[in-house]
């Protein structure tokens, strides 16, 4: 199961959810169509697709709820970019969602993306079993007002302010570590993973989260709108504190490595085939958008 095969089914998922979408109401599901359909690296359903693979051979059965997760994320880039968020104008390589279809269209296209997910993983649920409902409760648990949301939060609320590390790590570990733990703690459930397997990949969940957002602030001051997909040093446009600017590049290249070994040694101390989510680690430090 290499990546791009699994990003291709992903895609392909995703890309049906509201295709068949009629009525008077037919913008919401253009605008949602449009931000989840635009690209996007889709590291959090293949994520939870790897680690349901340690534990299940029928990976296929759970690509729905994937799509699910991506759903979530996909809402809260569309409120993120908004202009009183970040006030961003690109998003995967185009117009956010506010430029292209108006700010209250965004916001209920972002309102409608968490409800519909929400609602098809409790009928997901309702056909499935508890597995199913439990990791529902996982992934909504993370993405709280003492998960995602609280993250997001204290990011606007410190907006201009030099930051400490205690701070940092609050922003951090909820605005996108929270969710990204959530797709691996997800699918170990869905796996029937046991309770130190779990512990485990917690652990693991949590480091490699950590590193993607650390990662996502150095690319915003190293890389370029064009291979972003997004514009380029948002963060100091909007008086961003970050990672970057506590311990500078280098230091902070230094902390993910260290995080991004953690994670692998916790990886290699399962007894299952970890060879996909291995090469996905590394890819989680190395990537370049
Ligand atoms: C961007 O997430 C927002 C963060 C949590 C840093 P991604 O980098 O996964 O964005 P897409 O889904 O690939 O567009
Ligand atoms: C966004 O963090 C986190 C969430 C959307 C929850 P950023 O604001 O750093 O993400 P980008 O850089 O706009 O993708
Ligand atoms: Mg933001
Ligand atoms: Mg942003
Ligand atoms: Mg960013």
């Amino acid at each position: 199961m290499n990546f791009d095969y699994l990003k291709q089914e992903v895609d392909y998922e995703i890309n049906k959810i509201f295709s068949e979408k009629q009525g008077l109401n037919k913008i919401i599901y253009e605008s949602m169509n449009y931000s989840l359909n635009m690209g996007g690296k889709r590291i959090r359903p293949i994520l939870f697709l790897y680690t349901y693979s340690l534990f299940k051979e029928n990976y296929r059965d759970v690509i729905p709820f994937s799509c699910y997760i991506e759903m979530i994320h996909t809402y809260s880039l569309i409120h993120d970019d908004l202009p009183s968020m970040d006030n961003d104008m690109l998003r995967r390589g185009n117009l956010t969602n506010h430029i292209k279809f108006s700010e209250a269209i965004a916001l209920l296209a972002g309102d409608g993306l968490l409800t519909e997910a929400f609602k098809s993983m409790l009928e997901y649920s309702i056909k499935n079993g508890i597995n199913a409902l439990y990791a529902s409760f996982i992934i909504a648990k993370s993405v709280d007002c003492d998960g995602m949301i609280g993250g997001q939060v204290v990011d606007i609320i410190t907006k201009g302010r030099e930051l400490d590390e205690e701070t940092l790590n609050y922003i951090n570990k909820n605005k996108t570590a929270s969710l990204i733990k959530a797709c691996v703690l997800a699918a170990a459930y869905m796996g029937d993973a046991s309770d130190d397997e779990i512990n485990k990949l917690s652990r693991y969940g949590y480091y490699i989260g950590i590193v993607f957002q650390i990662i996502d602030d150095i690319l915003d001051k190293t890389s370029d709108t064009s291979t972003l997909g997004k514009t380029a040093n948002s963060d100091e446009k909007n008086n961003k504190f970050t990672y970057v600017d506590l311990y500078g590049i280098e230091e902070c290249k230094k902390i993910c490595e260290d995080l991004n070994n953690k994670a692998l040694n916790i990886l290699n101390s399962l007894d299952r085939d970890v060879t996909n989510l291995v090469e996905f680690t590394k890819f989680m430090l190395n990537r370049k958008f």
